[in-house]
């Protein structure tokens, strides 16, 4: 017994002194982050040498010895450390086929996974952990996507891009577990896609003169022939789209074509004016509904589509459509009345359930943007939501498939830092902590959160001429998507998320990607950091009957313009209080007569959705609220210009006041006016 004890004591202590000397837990910078990890700083050596098996069918075995291919050192050593790969039909804990689950011991690494997909992103996830030592941290791994659709659109009509630049592009997707790549393919700017049976659309259609789209936009809009003096443009040929298709399947991407209809379509409605309303070259958008021709156009190209992209998914496009020509053609109004559709708005979406019907037919879905939803959504459709979620919500509320892609935090054509520190964008600030913000699954009924089908970033390329602001604009962006796409998001934190992402960011600038410097970000506007203090706050002010603000953009309501909130770097922020076409007149009452030194409010001008600079400011002071004396006058031309810029408009010196009355008048141009704050001091 005796002894018993001293063993026992003898085994206690040295289990003791495992514990003692028991690995510590390690932390990796996974991005996207894995749903469960354990991992210790035991390491797995890389060594000279790794033995590498994978057990999964002969197309997966293939990819994933590409992936190895410079990355990791030569498979088949005959002694040393082994890494196994196997698909297998059930792993545990794990439902989705892109899951997977990785264990690594000093001297083995097995990742399992229900497919070669999952075994994929297995090997993404241990090559980064690699440290720089070459080692691996052991532990385990188990992982899987929130989302099935993890997606980057890219527009390559506006400006084209050729295909290496693609498979560039989906180098990084696959690094970051994004599985779809939308590529848009047609739009006013230059049809891209060889279609054997309309060889206008890229002799003729493809190709533009001058190469900038706001340039061409702005200027005649012409089409020029390929191989012409100065001719711009490009197109992928049917060699090309099998290449790409391929290249992006080998690392698990599916490419989404889309092909735009009823709008958007004034490059083939030129090289083939007949499909038109009019049937005049360069005068319509839209195709004619009622002309048979136009289903036989669209039907023949989708087939070649159809042959082309193995995707469960065709996007027809379905946005924006001006709809103008229909209720004067008498072919749609034909059409309309055989139908029995009441407006245009289901007249588009008769066209759209006919295409629906026809893609069905060759065993694949559509997708549309989220304007399909208006006249009656197709029955089998898939709504990608961008004018906000409304679209989203609707169709799941419906029982659709949605794609959340919603402007405000999904475009990546938007300024991702401070404007004047940028170069020039399409939309308002959006930086990576904006996109990071958005949960595909807010708002949704949790009974039908399953029909949120993913998440993508979408790139217009309208002002971003050049492959290496493509780049800049996507980078670091698509990682918060993609991080949105396939993590918890319980383990949703801001700060640890920008620290990952300058790491990935330094890590595809090391790889030669042109990715925005997150590090040196140069952040919010900063009136916006903290609540201003002035002599209006507390006080009261009353809007003139004929300058109400507008309820789209109220900000704070009646109090926004003396609350000591400042707007940040976009009107979009819910701070900045919008007035459209009769300016802004405002009365502040500060409650006793004060001594005042100034009196001053910005305004922010940004002119592509037509938001102005004052033409003409207005500052005056009562002490009695009916007797005004004008403090000062403020006069100023107001010239279109690109970008964003900001603008105070105010008066400096010495007064005593109670009221004081603030006006601001549009310029010709009598679009917005927003202002944040009116600081009286
Ligand atoms: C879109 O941005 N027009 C889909």
């Amino acid at each position: 017994m005796r002894n018993f004890i001293l063993y026992l004591f003898a085994a206690l202590l040295f289990i003791g002194c495992k514990n003692e000397k028991k690995a510590a837990t390690v932390t990796p910078d996974l991005l996207p982050l894995a749903r469960t990890v354990a991992l210790t700083d035991e390491t797995f050596a890389i060594g000279d040498k790794v033995k590498i098996d994978i057990d999964a069918p002969e197309q997966d075995k293939q990819n994933l010895i590409n992936l190895f291919k410079g990355t990791l050192p030569a498979n088949s050593a005959s002694e040393g450390n082994t890494m196994s790969l196997i698909v297998k039909e059930d792993v545990n804990g794990i439902a989705s086929p892109e899951g997977y689950v990785i264990n690594i011991s000093k001297n083995n690494i097995t990742i399992i996974s229900k497919s070669g997909a999952g075994l994929f992103y297995g090997v993404q996830t241990m090559l980064q952990l690699i440290d720089e030592e070459n080692n691996i941290p052991t532990g385990t791994i188990s992982d899987e996507p929130q989302f099935a659709y993890r997606g980057m659109m890219l527009d390559v009509s506006r400006h084209f891009f050729g295909k290496e630049f693609v498979k560039k592009q989906i180098d990084a997707m696959a690094q970051f577990k994004l599985n779809r790549l939308h590529l848009h393919l047609t739009d006013a700017a230059g049809w891209r896609i060889e279609i054997k049976k309309y060889p206008r659309l890229t002799e003729f259609a493809a190709w533009r003169s001058p190469a900038i789209w706001k340039d061409w936009w702005f200027g005649d809009r012409k089409y020029v022939e390929e191989g012409s003096k100065g001719a711009y443009g490009g197109y992928y040929t049917q060699e090309d789209i099998k290449e790409l298709v391929a290249y992006a399947a080998e690392r698990y991407i599916t490419i989404i074509p889309e092909i735009e209809m009823p709008a958007h379509s004034e490059e083939v409605l030129t090289a083939y004016p007949e499909l038109s309303c009019t049937h005049e070259p360069y005068k319509q958008a839209d195709f004619c509904i009622g002309n048979e021709k136009t289903y036989e156009f669209l039907e023949n190209v989708l087939s070649e589509v159809i042959e082309l992209f193995p995707s469960e998914y065709i996007h027809i496009g379905g946005d924006e459509a001006g709809k103008a020509s229909w209720p004067h053609c008498p072919l749609c109004q034909k059409r309309m009345k055989e139908e029995n559709l009441k407006n245009v708005n289901e007249l588009q979406s008769y066209l759209i359930q006919r295409m629906e019907k026809f893609v069905n037919s060759k065993g694949r879905q559509i997708i549309g943007w989220d304007e399909i939803l208006d006249g009656g959504l197709a029955p089998n459709a898939t709504v990608m939501s961008w004018r906000g979620t409304e679209g989203g919500i609707a169709a799941v509320n419906s029982g659709h498939k949605a794609i959340m892609t919603p402007g405000g935090y999904c475009y990546l054509d938007s300024y991702q830092d401070a404007p004047h520190t940028q170069p020039m964008a399409f939309g308002p600030y959006m930086p990576l902590e904006k996109v990071y913000s958005y949960d595909p699954r807010a708002e949704i009924d949790s009974a039908k959160a399953h029909l949120i089908y993913g998440i993508q970033g979408n790139l217009w390329v309208e002002y971003i001429p050049t492959e290496e602001l493509v780049e800049y604009m996507i980078y670091p962006r698509i990682l918060a998507i993609a991080e949105i796409g396939w993590s918890n998001p319980a383990n949703r934190d801001y700060a640890a998320f920008r620290e990952r992402a300058i790491k990935a960011t330094n890590d595809l600038r090391s790889k030669g990607y042109n990715a925005f410097d997150l590090a040196n970000e140069f952040g919010q506007r900063k009136e916006a950091q903290a609540p201003v203090e002035h002599l209006a706050i507390g006080g009261n002010i009353t809007y003139a009957e004929s300058a109400p603000y507008s309820d789209s953009y109220k900000a704070g309501g009646d109090n926004a313009l003396i609350d000591g909130v400042c707007g940040g770097w976009t009107y979009t922020d819910k701070k900045w209080q919008g007035f459209i076409k009769d300016g802004v007149d405002v009365t502040i009452d500060l409650g006793e007569e004060k001594d005042i030194t100034e009196v001053t409010a910005q305004f922010m001008q940004m002119c592509i959705p037509d938001v102005w600079f004052p033409a003409e400011v207005i500052i005056s002071t009562s002490c009695d609220g009916s007797k005004f004396n004008e403090l000062a006058r403020i006069e100023h031309t107001v010239v279109r210009d690109e970008g964003l810029s900001f603008k105070e408009y105010g008066w400096k010196g010495e007064s005593k006041a109670r009221y004081i009355n603030y006006r601001a008048k549009c310029g010709p141009q009598r679009g917005w006016l927003f202002t944040d704050e009116i600081v009286v001091r």
